[in-house]
């Protein structure tokens, strides 16, 4: 009996050859599995191109909740960005499929597991670190890193091999979405200088046809995680998926930027991430309000080597756990709400307020009712510009040249 593999199924051209090439080529009986991480699978489409390459089975799994509860909510606590921009839409999927994979290598009893990413992306390094860490015993096949078909072949081998290709135009570039958000590569995007076409974005509007006025989301967020907007409380996806149809509209989250791949290369990018801009935005504004300045230092600190590991495929490591720990810890007094304006492109917040706000209204007034001892203030900066005094004194004053314009000018 011939050997079991579990393929990691979109139900596009690419894993449909992937499907019948692992059979043909490999001797194994396929089972496709395709996850949801809202990225909308169409599954009659899928369930029938399954049928055509010959998959044993094409089975679905609806893990849009875990996604966001485990993955994305922790990333967010976190202010995980990559390079300054990139929310990890894609980064913070692989991990969690992955894990099905895995899981659904074991329900079968199958002793491999496959992918379809290319040899030149992030992509299959997340995939193979996770599988690997999770079960060393499962053979990996990168089918595509393997067969080398390029796009016609691909073509030619589904003809040949009675699975339908789409009767629609395929997309001029490759595509990943979750609701955490969309990346888009390849075609005219791999030339940097060039604009992006209108047709790269289909989660955002352009400004030029974004309304007139702005719209407002209060976001109440509940140690770290957001929890309802406007008031009502929601569950992870409908809140997520709000946001994203609502940023959406006001053409927030677009995103163009040359990024540093973690084998060696870069590349042109365009995302579009409406809900976790207006989210980190928020979430930001709150823990301003809620965490010391070295809390608020040390975890811009963290939330780039978090956005690091989770970029370069390190999920399941004992980094990310202890990084983690670390996160939730300073996540237990970040609760409170923050009012969003959404407007032209822009999520800015305009109000927060927390029952475990730091503000002190007291403190901070220059109105009636100052509380804070200004004389005190003196003497603070006394010390404060103590060893800058006699530095100066000392050494800079007598140090050949003047760069920091130190000495009085001469009459
Ligand atoms: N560059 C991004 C990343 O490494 C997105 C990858 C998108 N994948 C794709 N198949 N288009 O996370």
């Amino acid at each position: 009996m011939a050997e079991s593999i579990v393929l990691a199924y979109s139900g596009g051209l690419d894993t449909s050859v992937a499907c019948k090439w692992l059979q043909e080529e490999r001797g194994y009986d396929v089972v496709c599995l395709t996850v949801d991480l809202g990225n909308l699978p169409d599954v009659e489409g899928a369930k029938r191109r399954g049928a055509e390459a010959g998959a044993k089975s094409v089975e679905f799994t609806d893990a849009r909740e875990d996604f966001l509860r485990y993955f994305v909510f922790p990333a967010l606590a976190a202010n995980a960005v990559y390079e300054g921009q990139y929310p990890l839409a894609t980064a913070l999927g692989r991990p969690l499929i992955a894990k099905l994979l895995v899981d659904k290598a074991r329900e079968v009893g199958a002793t491999a597991v496959a992918h379809g990413c290319t040899g030149k992306g992030n992509d299959q390094v997340r995939f193979d670190v996770a599988i690997q860490t999770l079960a060393p015993d499962l053979t990996i096949v990168g089918t595509a890193r393997e067969n080398e078909m390029t796009r016609d072949e691909a073509m030619e081998y589904a003809a040949k091999h009675g699975i339908s290709v789409r009767t629609t135009v395929e997309s001029p570039y490759s595509t990943d979405e979750n609701l955490w958000g969309r990346s888009v590569e390849c075609g005219v995007l791999e030339d940097p200088w060039a604009a992006p076409p209108e047709d790269a974005y289909a989660w955002t509007k352009p400004l030029d046809r974004t309304p007139e006025r702005p719209a407002h989301v209060e976001i109440t967020f509940k140690e770290g995680f957001p929890v309802a907007l406007d008031g009502e409380e929601l569950g992870p996806v409908e809140l997520v998926q709000r946001l994203s149809d609502l940023g959406g509209e006001h053409g927030i989250g677009r995103i163009d930027m040359v990024e540093d791949r973690l084998v060696g290369i870069k590349s042109r990018e365009i995302y579009e991430a409406p809900a976790a801009t207006i989210l980190i935005e928020a979430h930001k504004a709150l823990e301003a309000l809620t965490l010391s300045k070295l809390q608020l230092r040390m975890k811009e600190r963290v939330a780039q080597e978090y956005a690091d590991l989770i970029y370069n495929g390190l999920w399941f490591s004992a980094h990310h756990r202890d990084l983690a720990a670390y996160t939730q810890s300073t996540q237990r007094h970040v609760s409170g709400d923050v009012r969003m304006r959404l407007w032209r492109g822009r999520a800015v917040p305009e109000g927060r307020r927390s029952d475990e706000s730091l503000y002190s209204y007291e403190l901070a007034t220059y109105g009636s009712g100052d509380q804070f001892d200004q004389k005190a203030a003196a003497g603070f900066i006394k010390l404060w510009g103590l060893p800058v005094q006699v530095q100066a004194q000392r050494q800079l004053l007598r140090e050949p040249g003047d760069p920091l314009h130190l000495a009085a000018p001469e009459e």
